[in-house]
């Protein structure tokens, strides 16, 4: 299933605008925390559908009961662009273990198609674990298909979730394909991709304008 945050009026629009402002964004430090803010958000929206239980608690008055998380999800970062975003759910989840996935789109072919890869994996044990992927650009989903695949061969989750600040239609009909069990949070559902495969209105590169330009090796 698919939840995008756009179909409510929150702060979450406010800080997405500025994201997608071209005058604003040139503002590095604002830039990655708008991201980080979006994390927090999301985190608390995924945060929801989570299983909780009942525990008690000890106040200077009396003992009292208070639901938890039964559970802390793994976080799963998607480097580079995820990283500011991912910081944000690391400040909500802040027990959670995290998985580190470096992810890159390989040489552009002349249709300006490409193959994603992928050259770091670190992750605890998935196996019967929630597993929150966090990328901020869903765009193709095939970055993200293939962090699954990777991240899968260290345990099976029980279930998985997709966070993004916005998606493509394009990506998402991908990933729902492949990927029916996971569900997908987003900020914002964008018009299409362009012909470099970029979202669109979307909002530029998220990689470089919260860390700079990248240059071919
Ligand atoms: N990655 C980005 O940073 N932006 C896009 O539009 C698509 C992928």
């Amino acid at each position: 299933m698919t939840f995008n945050l756009s179909t409510q009026s929150s702060l979450a629009q406010v800080y997405l605008r500025e994201l997608r402002d071209v005058e604003i964004q040139k503002d590095r430090l604002r830039f990655r925390h708008n991201l980080e803010r979006l994390g927090q958000i999301l985190a608390y929206e995924i945060s929801k559908s989570l299983p909780f239980s009942h525990q008690e608690v000890q106040t200077p008055l009396e003992r009292t009961e208070i639901s938890m998380p039964s559970e802390q999800p793994v976080l799963s970062c998607i480097m580079r662009a995820g990283i500011p975003f991912f910081n944000g759910f690391l400040s909500y989840f802040d027990h959670s273990d995290c998985a580190f996935v470096g992810a890159y789109r390989g040489r552009h072919e002349k249709d300006f198609t490409f193959n994603v890869e992928l050259d770091y994996v670190a992750s605890p044990s998935l196996e019967g674990k929630t597993l929150i992927l966090i990328d901020p650009m869903l765009a193709t989903g095939k970055s993200l298909l293939k962090a699954v695949e990777a991240l899968r061969k260290l345990g099976e989750p029980s279930s998985i979730h997709i966070a993004a600040v916005i998606a493509s239609p394009e990506g998402i009909d991908w990933l729902e394909t492949r990927l029916p069990q996971a569900d997908i949070w987003t900020c914002a559902i964008d018009r299409e991709l362009n012909e470099h495969f970029y979202i669109v209105p979307g909002l530029g590169d998220a990689g470089d304008l919260a860390f700079g330009c990248k240059t071919e090796a």
